[in-house]
């Protein structure tokens, strides 16, 4: 069986991340969406199991993706899930900047490999951060990401 993790902070899920879900739910028999972070802590515009509750609703249709949250070090779930591959979404080269050196000490530290997909590139000015501004002051995010993302940053905000 092999195992692969889709991890992030997903505050909230985009559309370029949820097509990076689906071609590696393609790629691996089991891809796992984990969401990172405290979950006893509210500091993005979602809480931790608001992002799973999100996801879980946006994946539904996939059978092979299922999602999960974790507080500590990333490669510590993987060892302990017998994951074999964490898979990541790059829209540009700072992307690899930032992605890089994660990649490599994940790598060190527990001998998992980091797969790259290349972001679709309609997605690729896409980020949570930035739907959450535009959002923010009045924009229209509907495309960019899942219409149940879209009510629920606007209930936010209300
Ligand atoms: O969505 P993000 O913020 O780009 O995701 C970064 C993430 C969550 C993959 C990274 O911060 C992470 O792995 N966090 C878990 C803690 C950890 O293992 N840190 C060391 C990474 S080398």
């Amino acid at each position: 069986m092999t195992i692969a993790v889709c991890p992030g902070s997903f505050d909230p899920v985009t559309n370029g991340h949820l097509d990076i879900f689906k071609r590696a739910a393609a790629h691996f028999e089991e891809v796992i969406v984990l969401v990172t972070g405290n979950p006893t802590k509210t500091s993005g515009m979602f809480s931790v199991k608001e992002r799973v509750q999100l996801i879980r609703q946006v994946t539904a249709d996939v059978s092979n993706i299922s999602v999960d949250f974790w507080g500590g070090l990333l490669v510590d779930y993987t060892t302990e899930h017998n994951v074999t591959a964490l898979v990541k979404g790059l829209r540009s080269a700072l992307d690899y900047e930032y992605e890089l050196p994660m990649a490599q000490m994940n790598r060190r530290l527990s001998g998992v490999d980091t797969y790259f997909l290349l972001t679709d590139e309609k997605y690729g000015y896409t980020s949570s951060s930035l739907c959450k501004e535009v959002v923010k002051y009045g924009g229209d995010v509907t495309g960019l990401v899942p219409d149940v993302v879209v009510a629920a940053m606007k209930e936010k905000l209300s």
